[in-house]
C-alpha cells in the first residue's frame, strides 16, 4: 500500500479535484494516496481517517517527513463519522468497500458528511476479473482461499461491479464508473502481502482451529506464491472498478 500513488491508484478522481478543497479519505492507511490529494488541493485541507491507529500514525509521519502540513490523520470508522453534516467538498475510499459488511450504511455517512454539490469517489478491486500466468493448482487454490477468507471476514470480493449501483442507490447522481488493470512488478508487491495474509489467517481468523484448512495447505500456499513471485514469465493484473457520483 506505501508504494500507492494519486497517479498510480487515484487519477480517476484527480480531474474533479479543485485547490481550497476540503477532501476527506476514508480508510486511508498508511496514507501513501492521501499525501497526493492533499498536494493537489492546496491550500485546502486532506483529512484522512482510519479505524487502525498504527496506520494514523504512520500517515501522520509521512505528512511530517514529506513537510505536507495541509492533512491531518485521526482514528475514525466509516459507520460513525466524527465530523458535522455537510463538512467536506470531496470524499475519496480506495480499498476500504470490499472490506465493509454494510457498504449502504457506510455510504449514507459519506452521503451526510458531503456538502452538497460535493463528489464521492471510490475505487476497489473486483477478484472476479484477476488474470494471473502461468498458473497451477496451488496457484489457483491460493487465490481461491484469499477470496474465501475475505467472505469469511464479511468483505466481498466482488464489491467492484456493484460500486455504481451502490453509489446511485445512496441517492449520488451523475454517476460515472470506470475500470483499470494494475500490473504487479516486480510481482513480490503482491505475492508477499498474499503469502503474509494467508500464513496469518491460522492465527489471525482462526481457520486451522476452526478445522476450515490445516497448517500444511497454508503452507503450500504460501510456497506456491512465493515460488510464482520468482518465475520469470510470472504476470499477475488486477481489476480496479471505479466510480464518482455527485451528491445533488
Ligand atoms: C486495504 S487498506 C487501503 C488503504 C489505502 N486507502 C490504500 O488504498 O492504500 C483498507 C484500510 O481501511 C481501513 N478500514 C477498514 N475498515 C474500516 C472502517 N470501518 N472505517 C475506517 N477504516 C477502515 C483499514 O484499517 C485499512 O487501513
Amino acid at each position: 500500500m506505501a508504494s500507492r500513488s494519486i497517479d498510480t491508484h487515484a487519477a480517476f478522481f484527480k480531474p474533479y479535484l479543485r485547490l481550497g478543497m476540503n477532501l476527506l479519505d476514508c480508510g486511508c492507511g498508511p496514507g501513501s494516496i492521501a499525501l497526493g490529494l492533499a498536494k493537489a488541493i492546496a491550500p485546502g485541507t486532506l483529512t484522512g481517517i482510519d479505524r487502525e491507529a498504527s496506520q494514523i500514525r504512520i500517515a501522520a509521519e509521512s505528512a511530517f517527513t514529506q513537510g505536507v502540513s495541509n492533512a491531518n490523520f485521526l482514528e475514525g470508522n466509516i459507520y460513525a463519522l466524527p465530523f458535522p453534516d455537510n463538512s467536506f467538498d470531496a470524499i475519496f475510499s480506495h480499498a476500504l468497500f470490499e472490506h465493509l459488511q454494510e457498504p449502504a450504511q457506510a455510504l449514507r455517512e459519506l452521503w451526510r458528511v458531503l456538502k452538497p454539490g460535493g463528489i464521492v469517489g471510490l475505487r476497489s478491486p473486483d477478484w472476479g476479473g484477476f488474470l494471473i500466468a502461468p498458473s497451477t493448482p496451488e496457484l489457483e487454490k491460493a487465490f481461491s482461499y484469499y477470496k474465501w477468507l475475505q467472505q469469511q471476514n464479511c468483505g466481498n470480493p466482488y464489491v467492484g461491479r456493484e460500486l455504481r449501483g451502490l453509489v446511485r442507490e445512496s441517492g449520488f447522481t451523475n454517476i460515472k464508473a470506470s475500470a483499470s488493470y494494475q500490473c504487479y512488478e516486480p510481482l513480490s508487491e503482491a505475492t508477499e502481502y498474499l503469502a503474509l495474509l494467508i500464513e496469518a489467517s491460522a492465527k489471525v481468523d482462526g481457520t486451522v482451529e476452526k478445522g476450515w484448512t490445516d497448517e500444511r495447505s497454508l503452507t503450500a500456499m504460501s510456497r506456491a506464491l512465493q515460488e510464482w513471485s520468482q518465475h520469470p514469465d510470472g504476470f499477475f493484473a488486477q481489476a480496479w472498478c471505479e466510480v464518482v457520483g455527485w451528491k445533488r
